[in-house]
This record gives C-alpha cells, structure tokens and sequence, in this order.
C-alpha cells in the first residue's frame, strides 16, 4: 500500500505499522523529499508465533523491529532539517542558529566598532588639529560641522539604515520599514545641516570661496541628490500606501542598486574630501606626516573598511532576511517589498 504522508504522519506511522508493505513518501518541504519503503510484522503476532516456533522463525520475527528502528532513525534527521527551516522564519536560538548567520553577527559587530571608530577620530580630529567647532561667526570653525555631521549622518546612519533589515531579521516588516525610512531621514538632516555649514564656510569669509569647484563637491553633491530622490521614491513605493504589488517588485532592485550606489559615492567623496582637508590644513608638511595627517589617514582607511562591510552585509545573499510568518500573514503580498 502507497501512501503520501507530512513528517508527523510518517512518524506515526512508523509507531503503528501493522502486518503489510508500506511506502512512507516524507516531504520535508522545501529541503528534502525523502522516500522509505518498509515491510514490517505486527510485534504482537509474531510474539505469540515465536513462542511456538523454532529458533530460525525467531531470528525472522525480530527483523520487524530492526526494520522499524531504521525508520526512526531516518525520520528523525529530517524532523530537525525542519525545525531549521522553522527557526529560520524567526525563532533562531543558539543551538540551532544558521552557522552564516554567526559570520553575520561578527561581521556586523565589527561594522558598528569600525563606524564608532571612525566617529570618535573625527570628533578628535577637528577638535585636536583643526581648532574645534564654531558658528557662523567664525566661518572657519563653522566649516568643522562639515566632516563630523557627515561622518556621522551620510556615512554612520546610511549605512546603519541600509543594514537595518538584516541585523533585526525577527523584527516586524511594517516596524523595520519605518525604522528604515527614519534613520534615513536622520542621515538626511544631519547631511543637510553638514551642508549648510560647508557653503557657510565659504560664503561668509572676505574674500568668499567659490563653490562646487573640486572633484570632492561635484561627486559628495550628486550622492546626496541619489539620496534625496531615493528616498522620495522609497517613501512613494514602499510606505505610502497604494502603490501596485507588480510595480513595487519592479522597483526593488532599482531601490536596491541605487541605495547602495549611493552609499559608495558617499564613501568615495569622504575620502575625497578628508584628502583635500588634510592637504589644506598641512600643505607640504603632509609629506612629513605628522599627527594631523596619521589621524586623517586612519579616519580615510575606516571609512572605506566600514563602507566595504556594509556593502557586503547588504549583499550577502546568505544574510539576507527571510520573511516572518507574520510579515505574510498581516501584510497582503509582503513578501516582496
Ligand atoms: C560623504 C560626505 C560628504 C559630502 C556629501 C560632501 C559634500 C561637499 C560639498 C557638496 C562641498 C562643496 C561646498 C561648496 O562648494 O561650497 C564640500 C566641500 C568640502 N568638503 Fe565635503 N563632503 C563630504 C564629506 C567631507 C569630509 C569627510 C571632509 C573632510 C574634512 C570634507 C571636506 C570638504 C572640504 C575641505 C570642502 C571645501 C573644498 C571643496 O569645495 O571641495 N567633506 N563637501
Ligand atoms: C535614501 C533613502 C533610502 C536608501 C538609500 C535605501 C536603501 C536600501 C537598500 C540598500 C536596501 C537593501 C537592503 C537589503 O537588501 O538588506 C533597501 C531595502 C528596502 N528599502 Fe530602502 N532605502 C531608502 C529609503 C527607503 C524608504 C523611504 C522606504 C520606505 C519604507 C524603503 C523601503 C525599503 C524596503 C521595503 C526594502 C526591502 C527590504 C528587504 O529586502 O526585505 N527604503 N533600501
């Protein structure tokens, strides 16, 4: 007799299979389908006839229960395989956790130190050897606003959004979108006032700077346009309400692409500009590498390290997050966006 049967009923089956030929199909979804055939006694008849019978028709009568403890043993891996697969839909726990998902944990880790890092020397770095922050009153110190806000808005808090999804995978869709649309618009701020301060810097001193000159200005201001237009089509596509299912899967990979071209321009244009200050403030002396410029040097380095773990962490197809059983059940059609 052939039956298809889910694991709780192969390994009921396995229980209380009587006197006949049974093929158990086990489809451990959507990993495995493993197929056991056995041929089993009823225990309790080949008991009684053993009693009766010589030793050969004994040996006969206990292979049933040989063949019932392979079954078992065969049922059980697959039961876990499924409890994997369940932990991965949002109940992780240590003993069963998905070995990537450690690299993962590390590797992000690494990623916040690397960009608190990273922070901290830029704090130190205008406070030490560029004389501090100021006002508009002193346009020179006003334009120190402009390395550390970046550093902290366009660098820290971009990345930190973009990995917002991956580092709270057991965390709501809804939540972690609207997390991911705050953080944003922290950056965003912040990425706005760090502006304000550089046109500042140069506007308000006698003689003014010219403007939008170097390399640094033209890539740093096409990255924050990205950002600007990223954002306005996330916040239509994916939180206003109404857009179409087939439209939003269209623009996820746009989202996706843009989101984390971006986020290197921006990278790009802080090494860029922490160069071009570093040369400002030490000229030739640069070459002799003081403090100053060992300081600026490291904070270039942590920069590109912290944007190459993001966009691994971001594009890492074994981190990325699966969806919660609820995310799918609240949600119409969340799986996709
Ligand atoms: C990634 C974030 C950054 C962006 C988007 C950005 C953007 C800009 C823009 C648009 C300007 C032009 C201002 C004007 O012409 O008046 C500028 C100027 C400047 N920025 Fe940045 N910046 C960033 C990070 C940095 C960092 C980390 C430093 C390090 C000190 C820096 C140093 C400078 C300097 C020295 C100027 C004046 C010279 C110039 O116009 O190139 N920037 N930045
Ligand atoms: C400048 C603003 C934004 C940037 C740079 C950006 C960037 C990104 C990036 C790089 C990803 C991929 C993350 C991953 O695969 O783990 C992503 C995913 C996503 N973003 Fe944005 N985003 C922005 C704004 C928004 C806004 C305003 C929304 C609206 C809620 C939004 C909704 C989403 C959604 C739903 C995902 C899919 C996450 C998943 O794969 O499950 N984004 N975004």
């Amino acid at each position: 007799m052939s039956k298809d049967l889910d694991i709780e009923q192969a390994t009921q089956a396995t229980k209380t299979s009587t006197s006949m030929s049974t093929s158990i199909e086990v489809k451990a979804e959507p990993v495995a389908v493993v197929e056991l055939t056995t041929t089993t006694t009823n225990t309790a008849a080949a008991t009684t006839n053993g009693e009766n019978n010589g030793k050969a028709e004994q040996q006969q009568q206990q292979q049933p229960k040989t063949t019932l403890t392979t079954i078992t043993e065969q049922v059980q891996p697959i039961t876990i395989v499924n409890a994997d697969a369940a932990a991965n839909i949002g109940n992780e726990n240590k003993s069963n956790m998905d070995p990537s998902l450690i690299n993962f944990k590390v590797l992000y880790v690494v990623t916040q130190l690397c960009g608190l890092t990273m922070i901290v020397l830029v704090g130190t770095w205008v406070g030490q050897h560029l004389g501090g922050l100021g006002g508009s009153a002193n346009p020179k110190l006003e334009f120190n606003w402009h390395p550390l806000f970046m550093t902290i808005g366009f660098i820290f808090l971009y990345g930190n959004s973009i990995l917002v999804y991956r580092g709270f995978r057991t965390t709501r869709k809804k939540t972690l979108k609207l997390t991911h649309a705050g953080i944003h618009l922290a950056a965003f701020i912040l990425t706005v006032i760090a502006l304000k301060t550089v046109f500042d810097s140069h506007n308000l001193v006698d003689p003014p700077i010219p403007n939008l000159y170097s390399l640094h200005s033209w890539l740093g201001l096409s990255a924050v346009i990205i950002f600007g237009l990223q954002y306005v089509a996330g916040f239509m596509a994916f939180l206003v309400p109404g857009m179409r299912e087939n439209y939003k899967i269209a623009l996820m990979p746009l989202h996706i692409y843009f989101g984390l071209f971006g986020f290197v321009l921006a990278i790009a244009s802080a090494v860029m500009g922490i160069t071009e200050k570093a040369i400002f403030a030490l000229g030739a002396n640069y070459s002799t590498l003081p403090a100053s410029a060992v300081l600026a040097n490291i904070i270039g380095v942590l920069y590109v390290i912290f944007g190459g773990l993001v966009v691994y962490l971001a594009t890492e197809p074994s981190y990325k997050r699966k969806p919660l059983a609820e995310d799918t059940a609240l949600l119409s059609g969340a799986t996709n966006e």
